[in-house]
């Protein structure tokens, strides 16, 4: 058992290349490609505000500015949306500005993986339990899986906890799997994980879904984990180390989740979150219906 402390930092890694992306993203970060009217990342980070984050770490990496400026203040834009009387533009930048000294940036400066990219945050998070949220996933939920994952933890008493969700079972060698130990709460028990096994390997089809809470101990196994799967510093090989030592709870999400890493995901994204806002609901239904009857696939 660890002390329960409150989950206050979120860590987002966002240095991945987006190379499912190209050629878009040889000039924009994958986490800019906007769903609907707002970046990817924007999701991310509402999910992360919602579960009651108070400070938000980027781990970037080279051609990542953007990111940075996105979250800054625009000072002329603003300007000239008051001088123009958009009063709603403005308010929505507002709402959505994080405030000065609530979000920080460090670069990981070699793509080694997930588990490297985790490790660059440890002096930004510091000796506390933090959450960790993948861009790639964007989740679509009246409670965010986030929140309920804060509830779980403090129900549990403190821990680590992950979120999971089903996938094909021939699908295992896509994600980090792990198996289904007791009941606890809304979740349960980890009981082992392991990244990218193939199907008769796989020990459920439990896959964890780009969500995580965090003890800091993690940081120290990372510092000398070794390269797993794909050649990569794997967090999932980190976790297993870890739940030797510490509780371990999977938390089951059963919202609508997109892996806005993929051309589909991203796709499905988009019409999704189109359909659940009511600005633009009832036009993109009957768009949608009509291209889906007269669209033909291209010849080439
Ligand atoms: C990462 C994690 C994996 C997790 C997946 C979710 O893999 O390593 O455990 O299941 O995200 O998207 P990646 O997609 O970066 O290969």
């Amino acid at each position: 058992m660890v002390t329960m402390q409150k989950v206050r930092k979120a860590v987002f890694p966002v240095a991945g290349l987006g190379t499912r992306f190209l050629p878009a993203t040889k000039a924009i970060p994958k986490e800019m490609l906007t769903v609907v009217d707002r970046p990817v990342i924007q999701y991310v980070v509402d999910e992360a505000l919602q579960a009651g984050i108070e400070h938000l770490i980027f781990v970037t990496g080279r051609n990542k500015g953007v990111i940075e400026d996105y979250f800054d203040i625009q000072v002329e834009l603003s300007n000239t949306l008051a001088e123009r009387g958009k009063t709603a533009e403005l308010q929505l930048l507002d709402e959505l500005q994080p405030r000065a000294g609530k979000s920080s940036f460090t670069r990981q400066q070699a793509p080694l993986g997930l588990g490297h990219a985790v490790w660059c945050a440890r002096d930004l998070v510091g000796n506390e339990p933090f959450a960790l949220l993948l861009p790639d996933m964007i989740m679509q939920a009246e409670k965010s899986c986030l929140s309920s994952m804060v509830e779980l933890y403090e129900q549990s008493g403190g821990g680590n906890v992950i979120s999971v969700e089903t996938c094909d079972p021939k699908e295992t060698a896509k994600y980090g799997i792990v198996g289904r130990g007791s009941e606890v709460g809304s979740g349960f028990r980890v009981d082992g994980m392991v990244e990218k096994p193939k199907p008769e390997d796989a020990p459920s089809n439990f896959f964890i879904s780009g969500r995580y809470i965090l003890q800091p101990e993690i940081f120290d196994i990372l510092e000398t984990q070794e390269r797993g799967a794909g050649n990569e510093i794997q967090l999932t090989d980190g976790m297993l180390k870890l739940a030797d030592r510490q509780d371990f709870y999977a938390y089951h999400f059963t919202g609508r989740t997109f892996d806005c890493g993929s051309k589909e995901g991203f796709i499905e994204a988009n019409v999704a979150f189109a359909l659940w806002r009511a600005d633009i609901r009832d036009k993109v239904r009957g768009n949608l219906q009509e291209l889906m009857e007269t669209v033909e696939p291209a010849r080439r």
